[in-house]
């Protein structure tokens, strides 16, 4: 069928056109949003789940629903690497266009004033040259938010913005996606201005996603980060709502599955929205008309898996080093695992000791992550038997 009417979405952070399963983490969101402008207290959120299981789609489908509340937001998305931008930077980026709408919201209010004046301080120790400041024309407040330290500074910054968006009856929040790529001070940094604003009951909030082991490295950052944050594990779509994500974006185009193709792909796609969304895009693309039958399915299935291989699973393969791809090859003979280290290193003749910077290298890269101690998992879902189709190859 056309591939220009094909509403399947395969992609990173792509809203799907049916947006399933997520009522939950939605509704956890709507909790905190109606409970921060009644001044109740309220947890930041935080969803984590391995690659592509619709974490960016549900933070972004979560901050339009605060855009649309006209609360104070910034979003960014960790960075990682040596040449990375600083975390203070992102913020200050993020933050200076919800300012100017805030600013622009008529003649402002003492704390819409102050908040103002510690973005100023804040953005210009981010960068002197005032860009990250354009338009907000009101001077710095000096001995605020500006020690250059992002402890000290993003603390100053969250007690200001909530205030403001307390006084105009909103509230505040950055989101935060890829948050496992933040430092240990930048993530320790964020858990005391998020506690330090909810000691004041003030509307500031965190709405953060990021790979499994992002709770680990917030405990590791701080010891109460459990307390400040409501987790949420984002997963794979149950059966019910991995059909509904197959067959409703067909139907609205007038096209029907046939019970049997579906089954195919959604056997395939073991519930992973990306896969569900590569699957069905292959699919369409194979099938002459409705209803899609079960040889389109297999030739879909089929084709998705190639281009699966050649895209989302060897850009990961391909950030390893040889070192780390041995380390992979021998965590898939667990298939998705996990796997424990000891007996990885068995499998390799190594020394548990000496594979240790080879792990913390496949973790930083975020091919793989610790489910406990003693063990390691991939990030990405379908990693081994990728692996294995290699070796067969
Ligand atoms: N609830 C959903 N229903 C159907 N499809 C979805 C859903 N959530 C996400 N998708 C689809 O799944 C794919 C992956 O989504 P997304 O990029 O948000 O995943 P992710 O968890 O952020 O992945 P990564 O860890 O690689 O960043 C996209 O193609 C998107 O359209
Ligand atoms: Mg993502």
């Amino acid at each position: 069928m056309d591939p220009r009417n094909n509403p399947y979405s395969p992609g990173a952070g792509v809203r799907p056109v049916e947006l399933v399963g997520r009522d939950s983490e939605i509704e956890a969101f709507e909790i905190v949003r109606a409970r921060a402008v009644a001044g109740r207290p309220a947890q930041s959120l935080l969803f984590y789940g391995l690659r592509g299981v619709g974490k960016t789609v549900l933070l972004n489908e979560l901050y339009g629903r605060a855009l649309e509340s006209e609360w104070i937001v910034a979003k960014i998305e960790a960075d990682l690497g040596t040449d990375r931008t600083p975390f203070r930077n992102q913020i200050a980026g993020a933050l200076n266009q919800s300012l100017r709408q805030t600013q622009r919201r008529g003649v402002p209010g003492r704390f819409v004033e102050r908040l103002l004046q510690t973005f100023r301080s804040f953005s210009l120790t981010a960068s002197p040259d005032g860009s990250f400041s354009v338009g907000i024309d009101i001077d710095p407040a000096l001995g605020r938010a500006d020690t250059g330290s992002i402890v000290t500074d993003l603390s100053d910054l969250a007690i200001d913005l909530a205030q403001a968006a307390e006084e105009i009856g909103v509230g505040a929040a950055i989101f935060i996606d890829e948050m496992q790529h933040l430092s240990l001070e930048e993530l320790g940094a964020i858990c005391q201005a998020s506690h330090e604003a909810s000691q004041r009951n003030l509307p500031f909030y965190i709405v953060g996603t990021g790979l499994p082991n992002l709770p680990g490295l917030l405990a590791e950052a701080k010891s109460y980060s459990e307390r400040l944050f409501h987790y949420s594990k984002i997963d794979r779509l149950n059966e019910v709502d991995s059909k509904t994500a197959l067959l409703s974006p067909a139907k609205d185009e007038g096209v029907e599955w046939d019970a049997e193709a579906a089954q195919i792909v959604l056997t395939a796609a073991s519930g992973y929205p990306y896969f569900i969304q590569q699957f069905g895009q292959t699919t369409w693309n194979e099938a002459t008309g409705s209803p899609i039958g079960s040889l389109d399915a297999i030739s879909g299935v089929r084709v998705g898996w190639e281009l699966l291989d050649a895209g989302f699973f060897r850009a990961r393969w391909e950030r390893a080093t040889p070192a780390q791809r041995n380390y992979l090859w021998a965590m898939s003979n667990d298939g998705d695992g996990p796997s424990s280290t000891g007996e990885i290193a068995a499998r390799l003749g190594k020394k548990q000791a000496s594979l240790g910077p080879i792990r913390a290298g496949l973790i930083s890269k975020g091919l793989v992550f610790a489910p406990e101690h003693g063990l390691v998992a991939f990030t990405v879902p379908g990693m081994a038997n990728f692996i294995s189709r290699q070796a067969l190859s």
